[in-house]
């Protein structure tokens, strides 16, 4: 029997207890489907820093390294200074692993959902393949002066040719891997006005000479997000930087019907990756067992995708669907009406259903 050993990292807010749903589903398939989770809990976050003033030590990370995957919650909380909980923890764990691709699959279930007029579900099925470990989140930059009329604040944009080209690889594999007739990739960048993007544009050229079954094709990154609401249906899979691919994901998670559906991986193949909700940890929610679950229980379905566990990943998403089409979950907001476990125990009972 496959025995997986997952990482489970809370964090703060509403990660908990959204995190708690997506294990329950998870050992439901894995008794469903004949497999084992073993689930290793860490405590890093807001409480856990400021108890001890640990972030993310390396000696966490080194366990995790060795494991199958790693499932993390929300990191934030306002009782602590800006960024620092999600650069050392998020960040962290995105560059130690070097978890070079963020996967965001952009899918509306039920087309109630959508906040577009005459947008059905096959109108917005996109993936967008965020690269993951460059651009503006490095950290590289600083303040000079900081404080006083002639400060100045800089912070870099980095590409690589390595690292642009691995992820762009990687997104041309995806559209393959979808099976359309005739994929499509889109680059989206800013290489008009931002010309060190002419890396990006030159190296989806050379590499996109290697997948002459796939469409290539190239938006700004500000008339990506104009086509995102006129046309999304045009879009098959996108590449993109991390800065452009961290806001049109939030964009297309509206198009999904709200942050409360849209999931995550951040992926290093062949290797322990991570996988979370888009959200945040959404303060004012928690701990009322309202925040609706079902993004970090689409975060765990990607992981059991990344896995392998294909049957059990289909059956989960299969059940998201169902329970959204028949309203039986009328939002992924947490305004559906039904606690964050009642939609855990409905997702449950759909995914034990015998298929039809
Ligand atoms: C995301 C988040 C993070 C990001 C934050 C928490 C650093 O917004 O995963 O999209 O900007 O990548
Ligand atoms: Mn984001």
């Amino acid at each position: 029997m496959k025995d997986y050993r997952i990482a489970v990292v809370g964090g703060d807010g509403i990660g908990p207890e959204v995190v708690r749903e997506g294990l329950r589903a998870l050992e439901a398939l894995a008794s469903f489907h004949g497999f084992k989770c073993r689930f290793q809990h860490y405590p890093f976050g807001a409480n856990h820093y400021l108890k001890t003033r640990e972030l993310m030590p390396p000696a966490a990370v080194a366990e995790m390294r060795e494991m199958d995957a790693i499932f993390l919650g929300a990191i934030g909380d306002p009782r602590v200074e800006v960024g620092l909980l999600e650069r050392a923890i998020v960040g962290g764990l995105r560059f130690e692993l070097d978890l070079y691709v963020n996967l965001r699959p952009i899918r509306l279930y039920a087309e109630h959902l959508c906040p577009l007029k005459n947008k059905r579900p096959q109108d917005i099925n996109l993936l967008v393949v965020r690269e993951n470990t460059e651009d503006l989140y490095t950290g590289m930059g600083g303040f000079f002066k900081k404080g006083t009329p002639d400060e100045v604040s800089i912070q870099e944009m980095i590409c690589t040719r390595k690292g642009t080209e691995r992820v762009i690889r990687y997104a041309f594999e995806k559209a393959r891997a979808r099976g359309k007739a005739r994929p499509r990739l889109t680059l989206v960048d800013k290489a008009n006005a931002i010309r060190a993007h002419d890396l990006w544009t030159r190296t989806f050229e050379e590499v996109g000479r290697e997948y002459q079954d796939v469409e290539k094709d190239h938006a700004y990154v500000d008339a990506c997000a104009m086509w995102m609401i006129r046309s999304p249906e045009w879009f098959d899979v996108v590449v993109t930087t991390n800065m452009f691919g961290d806001i049109i994901t939030d964009l297309g998670a509206m198009l999904q019907g709200g942050m409360g559906i849209a999931a995550s991986g951040n992926i290093h193949p062949g290797r322990v990756s991570m996988f979370e909700p888009i959200h945040g940890s959404a303060p004012k929610y928690a701990g009322k067992n309202t925040a609706n679950p079902l993004a970090a229980i689409s975060a765990a379905q990607m992981m059991l995708d990344y896995l392998g566990e294909k049957e059990s990943a289909k059956t989960l998403e299969k059940a998201i669907e169902t329970l959204l089409v028949t309203r039986k979950i009328p939002s992924v907001g947490a305004e559906s009406g039904l606690s964050t476990s009642a939609i855990g125990d409905l997702v449950i009972q759909e995914v034990q259903k015998p298929a039809a």
